[in-house]
């Protein structure tokens, strides 16, 4: 019947989705592995242990985390390093209003809402200088909300 006909159709559709997305999360250099997230309260921000200090810590390995805040208008921190070969898992959230966290030129392109931790690993294989971006509206300075990634 036309039925089974649609049906197949339908399934090569979204197998051909699927493979869409797995094939834009590839990018130059730069891998997706992961993108979770994580809640907690606004106000509680600075009890979460990963945001006590921002910035970059070694975990081990070729393993590196990343604790920023990202706030009307800027991020914390706004100059970030890691070595080439690192795989960096980017823990990123905001104490007032919707932000983004967009590293230029990577997949790197997270929403950050209050109250949410937007988590995602990547690895750099190759150095280079990346800038970062907020792509969400969130206010008069939005336009200077801004920092650089440099894979050394
Ligand atoms: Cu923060 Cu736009």
């Amino acid at each position: 019947t036309y039925e089974k006909v649609w049906l197949a159709a339908s399934m090569v559709l979204i197998v051909g989705f699927i493979a869409t997305i797995t094939y834009g999360a590839v990018g130059p250099g730069v891998s997706m592995i992961s993108d979770d997230g994580g809640s907690i309260d606004p106000s509680e921000i600075n009890d979460d242990e990963r945001f006590e200090e921002t910035g970059v810590t070694h975990v081990g390995g070729n393993e590196y985390e990343v604790a920023v805040l990202a706030q009307a208008w800027s991020y914390s921190p706004d100059e970030i390093e890691v070595p080439a070969g690192s795989e960096v898992t980017f823990y990123v959230t905001s104490p007032d209003v919707t932000h983004s966290f967009s590293v230029v030129g990577t997949n790197v392109n997270t929403m950050v809402v209050p109250g949410q931790v937007s988590e995602m690993t990547v690895e750099f294989d190759e150095p280079g200088e990346y800038g970062i971006l907020c792509n969400e509206y969130c206010g008069e300075y939005h336009h200077t909300m801004e920092g650089t990634l440099s894979v050394v």
